[in-house]
């Protein structure tokens, strides 16, 4: 038995199905991005980091990429608040550039309400979502998502790239945890 399985409840996305879902939005992004020479990609850390290197790995168009760092100050630790701070901005100038944000997960909506706010002041020439989950019943803030792998219930999930107490970010799908776990 592997450490991770006492946490699990169920799997909720099987690596099968995430890897056919990350592949479909690689070619869709691609097909939108033909001919684009100025495409970021902005991951935001630092559950993103499984979905770009997957993405972009089934991309066909050239692009960069970027990270940017945030933390949001909530009552508990899986609720954002709204109060959004920078702890690491990108490096890039993005003024006049294509970016695509690749996020993991939309919940309430607030982290990327802010981060779109921030980054549509830079003045870039597009300025796009890319989102690998979300909780359309927790959502505060309205979010254009142009691109996103699926909508799940309000519940708490972790693996590929989602942590359970900052651990098992690196499991290949996602599940559910166990509703007795309780947060060390
Ligand atoms: C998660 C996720 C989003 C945000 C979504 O990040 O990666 O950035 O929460 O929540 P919201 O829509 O309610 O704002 P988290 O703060 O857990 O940081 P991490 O990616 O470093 O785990």
């Amino acid at each position: 038995m592997h450490a991770y399985e006492q946490y699990v409840d169920k799997v909720l996305i099987d690596e099968g199905t995430l890897q056919r879902r990350v592949g479909e939005l690689g070619a869709e992004v691609s097909r939108d991005y033909a001919g684009c020479e100025d495409l970021l990609l902005v991951c935001v850390l630092r559950g993103g980091v499984l979905f770009l290197t997957d993405l972009m790995r089934r991309m066909t168009v050239p692009h960069e990429i970027d990270f940017m760092a945030v933390s949001s100050y909530g009552v508990g630790v899986r609720d954002s608040s709204g109060v959004v701070r920078i702890l690491m901005d990108l490096r890039t100038n993005i003024e006049g550039r294509h970016v695509l944000i690749v996020e993991d997960i939309i919940d309430s909506g607030n982290t990327l309400d802010y981060i779109l706010r921030m980054l549509r002041e830079r003045r870039p020439a597009g300025l796009e979502v890319c989102a690998l989950l979300s909780k359309p019943t927790r959502r505060q803030i309205d979010i254009p998502v142009r691109y996103l792998g699926f909508d799940i219930a309000d519940e708490f999930v972790f693996g590929y790239g989602l942590d359970l107490d900052e651990r098992w970010r690196n499991l290949p799908f996602v599940a559910t945890v166990r509703s007795d776990y309780t947060e060390s």
